[in-house]
């Protein structure tokens, strides 16, 4: 093995020959490709119960009774009726609880939850509900939070008493602390069986949300999001954006003002697979744009909301139907409008339309937005500009009336195939500023070697970027995950090889700025789709390995890309480095040069780190340095509820100049030089 060139205290290590390995030169003084702030995001999708039963704390399921089955969720006894003119124009049902006439008797409500209410002994929750006595009077209201699994004497966990006056509705509130924790209490409300009483939009949340805030996010939650140093945020998805047809497209108008009057939706991802049916599965939007922009504030992160250019899921709707199914392109501008609107709603002063409807939600201030996607999972067919004629009449408007915003296209569902292949070009005709790529695919694919049928190689894995036109759209991996052949779930194996995976696009910064793993959220009891990130039940979650990864690329970013080469060949995919997989980059705020390095191989691998550059740059060697490591014993083994920190990081301080390390065979490790 050559001498290697060495930082100050290195020196004495060059003396020491390794037997077999491989070295790494790393040039720390000539900087490359900026890295940029928004390179590692989260992608949000209400998937897998990742909104209602999920991010937003609400605990009832269907408070508003809008459910098209309206008592979805609620068991009901006594004299209940269904009403349908309530204070909420676009939520305009209510509960009437008329006495059950007899003092023994009570009418009575009670709400399930998402999968039961999960509740945490002596802390907070709070309630509340509209309500009215219509015929005058004044009613007394219990709501109790139960359990019904133990033998105790009395199935309340906490319960509160309202009192109700008045013919006019309004909003009441009270606290209540469980006594102990439970993961699927029901809550009760009953009245005491005199006076006829009215109620509609009840509600109840814990009171230690995200950030306190009443319509809050659950904390736990929120805080991985937070954790993961996101730089952007992408939302509200995925398909829900398209909808299964243009009713029930995701329309962010929908989403914002008072929570009790937005409107609810279907979500298509209750239906779409039958394996796994959730008919109780809808959109309530409590959290909304509103909410989204908020939570990329608290993250210090871009928003990058995405819109539906007009045309409903390509899947779901045959093209031959396209005049039913499509907005037709000359009708397309009510959706151009919600575009413009949508930009005013998040950067428009408090004297523009919807700059105020912000403003009237207390944020006067600006979201600063400054991106914007257009259309999901849309393509073209071979003789129909299905989707580009749509995007380009979006173009035309948009790029004109606000310049500086930069737009988002697709290439489409798939990495490679003819719909990615008529779609790249077009994106560059069309003058996006990125396009979205979506790519779920298997370990092959992950590692570089992937065929298509004929035999010849896919542009795939690590090395998929090291050939992209440089004058292109910069890249958005809007979309992504390793899914295990024949295993679908949150195992080591897949985890490690997006690692590997990821230092193809951190040594493509120069063209890669954004990437975003999908999905996000999974509640253990209602997933449609896996793997996901972050996993769920009502009390407890647990990240997986995937989430590690993320968040050590979000916490390593780095500024700029560095000139690392492997035995003097530059750094691409796996062929002939035996498994490794390798980057490096320079830091600002730590003044840190950063090596990450995957070993997907079955064997451990010795290198050696050799350092060049200018000799100002290399004269004062390291000051500190660090290890991180990430490994499982079992390529299947995996985080979960019951052991949630199986697999995580670990870190070790090293020696300051150490450049001589092992790679632990089937591992992921970060160095971290301090200077
Ligand atoms: O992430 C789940 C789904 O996968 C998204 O909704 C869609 O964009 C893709 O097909």
């Amino acid at each position: 093995m050559k001498k290697l060139a060495s930082l100050g205290l290195a020196a004495a290590m060059a003396t020491s020959v390794m037997a077999a390995g491989h070295d790494f030169e790393i040039n720390v003084s000539k900087k490359g490709a900026p890295i940029q702030s928004t390179m590692y995001g989260i992608f949000f999708e209400d998937i897998n119960y990742a909104a209602d039963g999920g991010l937003y704390a609400e605990l009832l399921i269907n408070r508003s009774f809008e459910f098209p089955n309206h008592f979805a969720g609620w068991d009901i006894s006594g004299k209940v009726k269904l009403m349908a003119d309530g204070p909420f124009d676009k939520n305009p049902h209510y509960v009437r609880m008329e006495p059950a006439g007899h003092n023994d008797k009570h009418t009575m409500i009670e709400n399930r939850g998402f999968f039961g209410i999960g509740v945490k002994g002596g802390e907070e929750y709070r309630f509340s509900m509209w309500a009215r006595v219509p015929d005058g009077g004044n009613a007394k209201i219990w709501i109790d939070i139960v359990e019904n699994a133990t033998m105790g004497e009395d199935q309340k966990l906490g319960n509160v008493g309202i009192d109700i006056s008045g013919k006019e509705w309004k909003k009441y509130t009270a606290v209540i602390k469980p006594r102990r924790s439970f993961d699927s209490a029901h809550l009760r409300v009953w009245g005491d069986g005199r006076v006829t009483t009215d109620l509609e939009h009840i509600s109840l949340f814990p009171t230690d949300t995200w950030k306190g805030r009443e319509n809050g996010m659950r904390k736990d939650l929120a805080q991985a999001l937070a954790d993961l140093k996101p730089g952007v945020f992408r939302f509200p998805g995925g398909c829900i954006v398209e909808g299964t047809d243009l009713e029930t497209r995701y329309q962010w108008k929908n989403t914002v003002g008072p929570v009790e009057n937005r409107p609810l939706n279907e979500n298509r991802w209750h239906y779409t697979f039958t394996k796994r049916y959730f008919p109780d599965y809808y959109q309530s939007y409590g959290l909304g744009f509103f909410e989204f922009f908020q939570l990329c504030e608290d993250f210090g992160c871009e928003a990058l909301p995405v819109i539906s250019c007009g045309l409903s899921c390509q899947y779901q709707n045959s093209i031959r139907d396209e005049k039913k199914v499509h907005v037709a392109v000359e009708d397309l501008d009510p959706y151009i409008q919600d575009a413009l609107d949508l930009i005013e709603f998040a950067n428009g002063d408090v004297t523009t339309t919807w700059g105020k409807v912000r403003a009237d939600m207390g944020h006067p201030e600006p979201f600063n937005l400054h991106y914007l996607g257009i259309g999901n999972e849309q393509w073209d067919e071979k003789d129909n500009p299905v989707f580009t004629s749509r995007l380009k009449r979006f173009m035309d408007v948009l790029s004109k009336k606000h310049p500086e915003i930069k737009y988002i296209g697709t290439t489409g569902p798939d990495s490679e195939g003819w719909k990615f292949d008529l779609l790249q070009p077009r994106m560059k005709e069309l003058g996006v500023d990125l396009y979205d790529e979506h790519y779920y695919r298997d370990e092959n694919w992950f590692l570089g070697k992937a065929k298509d049928r004929d035999g010849n190689p896919l542009n795939c894995g690590a090395m998929r970027y090291d050939s992209y036109d440089r004058k292109g759209p910069k890249v958005f991996a809007g979309e992504y995950a390793c899914h295990g052949r024949g295993k679908k779930w949150n195992h080591f194996e897949t985890s490690l090889y997006e690692a590997a995976f990821m230092t193809g696009f951190e040594r493509n910064a120069d063209i890669v700025h954004m990437c975003t793993y999908a999905p996000l959220f999974a509640h253990v009891k209602g997933w449609q789709w896996r793997p996901d990130m972050i996993w769920y039940d009502n009390q407890n979650m647990f990240k997986t390995v995937s989430y590690y990864v993320q968040q050590l690329y979000g916490q390593y970013k780095g500024d700029n890309v560095l000139a690392c080469s492997m035995d003097k060949k530059p750094i691409a995919g796996q062929d002939g480095q035996d498994g490794l997989f390798a980057t490096a980059c320079f830091d600002n705020e730590m003044n840190a040069v950063i090596v990450k390095v995957a070993n997907v191989s079955d064997a451990d691998q010795e290198v050696k780190f050799a350092w060049t550059g200018k000799a100002k740059d290399l004269k004062a060697g390291f000051k500190s340095a660090e290890q991180i490591t990430l490994r499982a014993v079992g390529m299947d083994d995996e985080n979960s509820l019951d052991n949630p920190l199986k697999i995580t990081p670990k870190t070790e301080v090293i020696e300051a100049n150490a450049n001589e390390f092992k790679i632990p065979a089937k591992s992921f490790q970060i160095y971290i030089f301090k200077k």
